[in-house]
C-alpha cells in the first residue's frame, strides 16, 4: 500500500453511482474512499467531520447542489479541494463550478483513468501549492544593497497569445525607465512575430539577427550598437524582421545577449512568445521575476493554470512568479478573488481593459504610459513597477540622478 492514501469523500444523490465509484476506486492503492454522502448538506457535514483530502461531488442534488457545496467547502475547508462531476453540455456549470472554487471538472461519462488522474493531479497540486497560500500580494522586501553588477531580468510570459504580454512589456519598460531613472532594456523574444518595433514605432534596421552575425565578437559595446533607442531612453533589442529569420537565433545567441545586456542595463524587460522553448527557459532561470499574464475569461484562466503548472514543474520558485491580470472590466467570467482561489496565487496587479487608451497609443506609436499617463491603465503599470522594484532599490539603480516625478506616492 502507498505510504498514505488520498482520503476521498464521494457526494452523489444516486446510491448506485456512489457504489460504482467506490468499487472503481477500490483498485487504487493510493486512494481511499473515507465516506459518502447523498446530498450537498450531508456532504458538508461529512467533510467537516472527516476532513478528506478531496471531495468528489455531483452537481445536481437535492437540498444543496454541488456548486453550493463547493462554495461552502472552498470557504470553510480550503484544505479539502473539490472535483465536480457533471454531464456534458452543462457549460454554464463549468463556469459556475470554477467560480465556486472547484479544482477540476469531470464530464460524465468519464473513464476510470480520467477519474484517477484527476484525483491524483488535484492532490499533487494541493500538496505543492500549499506554500502559495501562505503568500500575500505584499510588495517584495526592499533590498539594502545596490546594483550587483548585472541587471535584473523581468520576463513577461503567458502560454496563451493575445493576453497583452507585448503591450505590458513595452509599457512596463518605459514606466520603469521613467519612474526609476535606471537604465532599462526591452528584449523582444517573440522571435517570429515580435510586435515591439511596431508598437513603439521604432525605425531601426538592426535586430537580434545582427547578434547572430556578431557572435564571434559580441560584447557589451557591440550589442549597444545593435539596440534601438525607444521612449524614455529604453534600449530595445528588436525581433527579426521576418518570421523565417527566427530560426537563425539559437538558445546560445540568446544566452550571449543576456550576458551582455545585463552589463549595460539595470533592468531588462523581456517580451516572450507563448512558446516555451529552450531560449525562454534559460532566460526564466536567470530572471528575478516572471510575470504571468492572464485575462479573466475561462480559457485565459485555464491557460494561466497550465502556465503556472509548467513553471512549477520546472521548479521555479513561486516567490519569483507574479500573476498579472489584464483587461479587467465588469463583464469578466471571473473576479480577482475567484481567480486567486482557483489559481492559488495572489494577483499582483490588475490592469483595466481600456481599448481607447490602447488604440490611441498604437496610433501614435507610443506607449500609453506616455500618451495617457494619468489613465488607470497607466497607474496600474506604475503599480507593477513598484511591485518589482521597491523604492530604495529604484533610487540606487538610478544612481545620483534625480527622480523626475514622485510617482511612487501617487
Ligand atoms: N488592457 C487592455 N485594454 C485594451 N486592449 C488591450 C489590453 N491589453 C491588450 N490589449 C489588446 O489585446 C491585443 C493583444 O495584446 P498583445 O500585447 O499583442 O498580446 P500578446 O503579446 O500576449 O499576444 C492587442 O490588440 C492589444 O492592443
Ligand atoms: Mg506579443
Amino acid at each position: 500500500m502507498a505510504e498514505k492514501p488520498i482520503r476521498l469523500l464521494i457526494v452523489d444523490d444516486i446510491q448506485s453511482t456512489r457504489d460504482n465509484l467506490r468499487k472503481l476506486l477500490s483498485f487504487e492503492d493510493d486512494i481511499e474512499v473515507v465516506g459518502t454522502a447523498g446530498d450537498g448538506k450531508e456532504g458538508v457535514e461529512e467533510a467537516q467531520r472527516l476532513h478528506p483530502d478531496i471531495v468528489l461531488t455531483d452537481v445536481n442534488m437535492p437540498l444543496m447542489d454541488g456548486i453550493q457545496l463547493t462554495e461552502q467547502l472552498t470557504q470553510d475547508l480550503p484544505a479539502s479541494p473539490v472535483i465536480i462531476m457533471s454531464v456534458q453540455g452543462e457549460r454554464d456549470y463549468l463556469r459556475r463550478a470554477m467560480q465556486a472554487g472547484a479544482r477540476e471538472f469531470l464530464i460524465k461519462p468519464f473513464s476510470h483513468d480520467e477519474l484517477v488522474s484527476a484525483i491524483r493531479r488535484v492532490y499533487a497540486m494541493e500538496l505543492k501549492k500549499g506554500t502559495f497560500l501562505a503568500r500575500t500580494a505584499e510588495p517584495p522586501p526592499a533590498v539594502t544593497s545596490g546594483r550587483s553588477g548585472l541587471g535584473e531580468v523581468f520576463v513577461v510570459f503567458s502560454a496563451k497569445g493575445g493576453v497583452g504580454k507585448s503591450i505590458i512589456a513595452a509599457n512596463l519598460a518605459v514606466a520603469l525607465a521613467r519612474e526609476t531613472d535606471a537604465k532599462v532594456a526591452l528584449v523582444d523574444l517573440d522571435l517570429q512575430f515580435g510586435d515591439i518595433g511596431v508598437m513603439l514605432n521604432l525605425n531601426h534596421s538592426r535586430s537580434i539577427t545582427d547578434v547572430v552575425d556578431a557572435q564571434d565578437h559580441l560584447d557589451a559595446e557591440v550589442l549597444d550598437d545593435i539596440l534601438a533607442v525607444g521612449p524614455a531612453g529604453v534600449r530595445v533589442l528588436l525581433a527579426p524582421v521576418k518570421p523565417e529569420l527566427a530560426d537563425l537565433v539559437t538558445p546560445d545567441h540568446v544566452r550571449m545577449v543576456f550576458a551582455e545586456v545585463r552589463k549595460l542595463c539595470d533592468f531588462v524587460v523581456v517580451d516572450a512568445s507563448s512558446h516555451l522553448g529552450e531560449a525562454i527557459l534559460q532566460v526564466m532561470e536567470i530572471a528575478s521575476k516572471i510575470l504571468v499574464v492572464t485575462g479573466l475569461t475561462i480559457p485565459s484562466v485555464k491557460n494561466a493554470r497550465l502556465t503556472l503548472g509548467v513553471l512549477e514543474s520546472l521548479n521555479i520558485d513561486p516567490e519569483r512568479v507574479l500573476l498579472v491580470v489584464n483587461r479587467v472590466d465588469g463583464y469578466s467570467d471571473f473576479n480577482k478573488e475567484a481567480t486567486e482561489q482557483y489559481l492559488r496565487v495572489p494577483v499582483t496587479v490588475q490592469i483595466p481593459h481600456d481599448p481607447k487608451a490602447v488604440s490611441d497609443a498604437w496610433n501614435q506609436g507610443k506607449p500609453f504610459v506616455e500618451t495617457q499617463p494619468e489613465a488607470e491603465i497607466s497607474r496600474a503599470i506604475r503599480e507593477l513597477v513598484f511591485r518589482l522594484v521597491p523604492q530604495e532599490q529604484a533610487a540606487l539603480a538610478g544612481g545620483d540622478k534625480k527622480r523626475r516625478r514622485g510617482i511612487f506616492g501617487r
